[in-house]
Order: structure tokens, then C-alpha cells, then sequence
């Protein structure tokens, strides 16, 4: 059986305030949901992190962190300071009650950030730089807050209903020799118990 759940809302916002409101009104139900949707992406960027990301580096931004969730794995194994951003306060509420990160903020992805050039040594972002959400030109401004030889590693759609754009943007930015691909995993049903037809891959970035 399907799950129902808000997630159809979040991607049918028609503006930023619309999708602040979607996610301000699930932020309680939020991670139960995904837990029952059998959400997977952060397991996945979990495993990718550890590979691209040595102990002792920091601090690592958490771009849409959203309730928490991809922190958790993380926090566990002693990465850290973690700094989280995300559109809506209501998720950041949930995010704090959790302890994993050293600094919460309200931004919007698709923005300036209020963070220094080259300022990050790792960044992550779990379904969040995805049509309807953060659009593909976020990639520039978290481009600009890491540091040089550091990973950006983030989950992207790869099914038929994803945008053009978020892949253009990807080969836009290696070719003007702002980043180079260094992993790109296979395609995998990232919410499988509720919407099967979605599927995500996980990529890193070096930034130059
Ligand atoms: C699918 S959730 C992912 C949350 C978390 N990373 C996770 O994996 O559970 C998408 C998150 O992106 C946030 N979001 C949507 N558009 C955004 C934007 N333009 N800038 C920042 N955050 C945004 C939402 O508020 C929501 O918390």
C-alpha cells in the first residue's frame, strides 16, 4: 500500500513562501513519515561521507538539513562542528531539539549565504537541491562558502520528471572549472514506499 503523506505538497509549492509553509505545517510529522516512505538518503550520504571525508574536517555545512536526519550519522562517528541551514523555522525547531549541530540558521538555498568565501571543509544536501526546492543555481553560493579541494556531496534526482536544469547546471560549473566530479553512485528508489517512480543518485563535487 501507498503511504500518504505531505511530500506531494512540497514538491507542488508554487513559490519559496508556499514551500516554507509546506514544510513550517509537516515539520512535526516529518521524519515519521519518511521513516514509513522507507527515505534512504541519508543512509546513502552517510556511507558516500566517510569515504570523501577525513576525520577532523570541518566545519561541514548541512544544506537543507531539514529535521536532523542526515546530522545523526554523522555526529555519531565524531564529525563535526555541523552547521545546519534550511528554509523553515518549524524544521529547524526539530533539528535543534536534537543536539547535533553547533549552529542553526534560517536561509534560503537559491540566495547569498551569509557565510565567508572558502569557509567550509565539507558540505552535504539530502534531497533538497530538487526541483520545486532549492533551485540548481544553490550550487554556485555553496561553491563559493568551501574550500578549495573540498567535497560538496549531495543527493540529486534522476528520474524522468527531473529538471533539466539541476543536471546542466552540475556540467556548467565543471566546465568553468569550478569543481570536478569525483563519484557519481547508480540510481536508486530513494522514498520506495511511497513514491516508487522517484529515484535519486548521490554525487560528490571537489571544489577548485
Ligand atoms: C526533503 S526535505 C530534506 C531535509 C533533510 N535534508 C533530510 O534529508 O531529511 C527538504 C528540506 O529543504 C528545505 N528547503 C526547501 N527549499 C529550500 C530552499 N530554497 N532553501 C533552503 N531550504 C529549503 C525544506 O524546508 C526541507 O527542510
Amino acid at each position: 500500500m501507498k503511504i500518504r503523506t505531505d511530500v506531494s505538497k512540497s514538491y507542488h509549492a508554487k513559490s519559496v513562501e508556499e514551500q516554507r509553509e509546506a514544510y513550517d505545517n509537516w515539520a512535526a510529522r516529518y521524519e515519521a513519515d519518511l521513516c514509513a516512505m522507507g527515505y534512504r538518503i541519508p543512509a546513502m550520504i552517510a556511507a558516500v561521507f566517510v569515504r570523501y571525508v577525513p576525520q577532523g574536517c570541518f566545519p561541514i555545512l548541512d544544506a537543507g538539513c531539514g529535521g536532523g536526519i542526515q546530522a545523526e550519522p554523522l555526529a555519531m562517528l565524531g564529525y563535526g562542528p555541523i552547521v545546519g541551514i534550511d528554509l523553515s523555522d518549524s524544521m529547524l525547531e526539530v533539528a535543534s531539539s536534537k543536539n547535533f549541530y553547533s549552529e542553526l540558521k534560517q536561509a534560503t538555498l537559491g540566495e547569498t549565504l551569509d557565510f565567508p568565501d572558502n569557509y567550509f571543509g565539507a558540505v552535504i544536501s539530502s534531497g533538497t537541491i530538487t526541483p520545486k526546492h532549492a533551485p540548481p543555481h544553490s550550487f554556485e553560493e555553496l561553491v563559493r562558502v568551501t574550500r578549495a579541494d573540498a567535497p560538496i556531496i549531495f543527493s540529486m534526482r534522476d528520474d524522468p520528471l527531473q529538471e533539466p536544469e539541476y543536471p546542466a547546471m552540475l556540467g556548467k560549473l565543471e566546465n568553468e572549472g569550478k569543481w570536478e566530479s569525483v563519484f557519481e553512485g547508480p540510481g536508486f528508489h530513494s522514498m520506495p514506499y511511497s513514491e516508487p517512480e522517484i529515484t535519486h543518485r548521490i554525487h560528490v563535487y571537489k571544489v577548485r
